[in-house]
């Protein structure tokens, strides 16, 4: 199988984690892309996935398959692996949702900057994303903690690269200010096998 990737691209590294959690880093060859909507170039999976967004997972016997939620659920099937429990599936879907839309909102403000001409940015926008991700780990200190401590699953995943994301590409704005437990809870998560293996590089 192929898997278009990118090293900074935080749902990327959803799936490079679930691949590594899973035993699988070796069914999947990396090629490197990008999902730029402004440009895309020869480098965006645009035939695979009209979108043209990464991830996009090529199968050996199938259509390809997007995004990194549906590619997470294929490769844990594939594998026989237990990241989807399901006496708190859905518990384990919203965590997942959540720690996925903290990743939309960071990337969001990382292309307002990237991609926007300056005279045309819109700084209420952007503080409106990270207000957004304030909103959330404080949600996810106060009500999620639990859940994050438990069995490994594809929430926790996405919340462990989501946070990554923050420190890679948001170190300024101090997300453990506040959010002490959850900073507790991301440390550990981060010194993972996985988490290591998959930092984000870009
Ligand atoms: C980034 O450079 O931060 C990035 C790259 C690809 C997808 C998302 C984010």
């Amino acid at each position: 199988m192929k898997l278009f990737d990118n090293a900074a691209s935080p749902f990327c590294r959803k799936v490079r984690v679930v691949l590594h959690e899973t035993g699988q880093l070796d069914a999947v060859e990396l090629v490197h892309a990008t999902g730029n909507p402004v440009a895309p170039t020869a480098a965006a999976p645009t035939a695979q996935n009209p979108l043209g967004k990464i991830p996009t997972l090529l199968r050996d016997d199938g259509p390809a398959i997007y995004d990194s939620r549906v590619i997470c659920r294929f490769l844990n099937d594939r594998a026989g692996a237990a990241l989807y429990p399901q006496p708190r599936i859905w518990e384990t879907l919203t965590l997942e949702a959540t720690g996925d839309g903290i990743m939309d909102a960071a990337v969001l403000m990382v292309y307002e900057s990237r991609f926007r001409p300056e005279a045309i940015r819109f700084p209420d926008w952007v503080e409106g994303q990270w207000d957004k991700i304030e909103r959330t780990l404080t949600a996810l200190e106060g009500r999620w903690l639990s859940h994050l401590e438990g069995p490994l699953d594809i929430g926790q995943i996405a919340v462990g690269c989501a946070l990554g994301y923050l420190d890679f590409r948001h170190p300024d704005r101090d997300w453990r200010k506040g959010h002490g437990a959850l900073a507790d809870w991301a440390a550990e998560f981060a010194a993972r096998p996985s988490m290591q293996a998959s930092l984000p590089v870009g």
